[in-house]
């Protein structure tokens, strides 16, 4: 895929979004694969892909800690566009085994064990679910966090060995919020309640005001360390099975 990356940057580049996504459906059909969080960002994706009938697959990772708002969204939508929504589950045995050895709410003791709950949660079905895609879509937006603001909108992910395709790089918070209201695209009840990006339901809460988008998130780490190791391959996001 590598060899085709300069071309489907320079295609890309010129094309709106969801214009964006009908050519990458046309060029890669399904083994272009959309990872869907439900967020905002990842609602209207969906939406463009359930509206425009796209062959484009699309898969949730369900860590098994997720609120129960995000699994009522994931059906209605599911429902309400006729789609598939393939959803990963991590190995339960690695699981099981990791419970065993640190307990059931151990992210909080450490830096270490909460990225390797979200190392078995997370990353190892994600390497599952993108197994022979050619393209990684994603509702990364780069105003999101310090991190995502050196992306690009179209990269070669070598840990993967696919092209990334993260079509709202660079919209604001107010296109996205405008889009889900024209639209009248489903969102997660919990935005109404304070929770801005929403993750595993014991790593999330509701925002306090004036506070930034990702402060929710992990709220007892320090800024920087909130990532989950989806879409960053350093070593210490690679931790050992315990
Ligand atoms: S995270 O890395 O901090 O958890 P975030 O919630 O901001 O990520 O979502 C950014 C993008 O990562 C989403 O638009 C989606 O493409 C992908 N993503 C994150 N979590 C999941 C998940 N549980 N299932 C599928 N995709 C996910
Ligand atoms: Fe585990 Fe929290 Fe990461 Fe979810 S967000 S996988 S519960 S550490």
């Amino acid at each position: 895929m590598k060899e085709r990356l300069d071309e489907v940057t320079k295609i890309l580049a010129k094309l709106p979004p969801k214009e964006g996504l009908v050519w990458i459906n046309k060029e890669f059909g399904d083994s272009a694969r959309f990872s869907t969080a439900l967020g905002m960002e990842d609602q209207i994706i969906t939406n463009w892909i359930g509206r425009e009938k796209l062959k484009i697959s699309l898969f949730t990772l369900d860590t098994g800690r997720l609120f129960q708002e995000s699994y009522d969204l994931l059906d209605l939508t599911a429902k309400k566009y006729n789609l598939t929504i393939q959803v990963f589950f991590p190995d339960f045995q690695k699981v099981e085994s990791f419970v065993q050895h640190k307990g059931i709410n151990c992210f909080y003791d450490s830096v270490e064990n909460r990225k390797e709950c979200c190392h078995i949660r997370k990353v190892e079905p994600l390497r599952r679910a993108l197994k022979d895609a050619t393209v990684w879509i994603t509702g990364i937006r780069a105003e999101q966090s310090a991190n995502r603001q050196s992306m690009e909108m179209i990269e070669w992910d070598d840990h993967y060995k696919l092209i990334k395709y993260n079509p709202l790089l660079n919209w604001s918070l107010r296109e996205v919020q405008d889009e889900i209201h024209l639209n009248n695209i489903p969102v997660n009840a919990l935005h109404a309640n304070g929770f801005a990006s929403i993750g595993c339901a014991p790593c999330t809460r509701a925002l306090l005001p004036g506070e930034d988008i990702r402060a929710g998130r992990w709220w007892w780490e320090d800024a920087d360390k909130k990532e989950c190791g989806l879409h960053i391959h350093d070593a210490a996001t690679i931790v050992p099975n315990p």
